[in-house]
């Protein structure tokens, strides 16, 4: 596992957005002040979750309001699908998300 620092100013509030991490986009979520970090390609239609909200532990995808857990990335009942979820870890320095090895690599071949 590659860890990665994150190299953004956080909001206060909880929200969702895009950010570029080694060079990809992912998407970062804070919900009832934990952070969390998902691919941003909803698995269904290719929606963006950055763009989307939460509800009830879930980000929904914007485009048909499919539902991925946050923890665990796993669709909703009947989706029949997952997103992946990455790992944080808060250090004196910043906070670090884990990516697995070859990632990129795996993502794109
Ligand atoms: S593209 Fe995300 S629910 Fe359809």
């Amino acid at each position: 596992m590659k860890w990665v620092r994150l190299d953004i100013e956080l909001p206060k509030d909880d929200f969702v957005t895009m950010i570029k991490l080694d060079g990809k986009k992912l998407c970062l979520v804070k919900h009832q002040n934990k952070l969390h970090v998902l691919q941003n390609s909803c698995p269904h239609a290719g929606g963006l979750l950055s763009g989307g909200w939460c509800k009830s532990g879930n980000i929904i995808c914007p485009i048909h309001r499919y539902e991925y857990n946050l923890e665990t990335g796993k669709g909703a009942a009947g989706q029949n699908d997952y997103i992946d979820v990455y790992p944080t870890e808060e250090r004196e320095d910043g906070i670090y998300v884990g990516l697995p090895d070859g990632f990129w690599k795996r993502l794109f071949s």
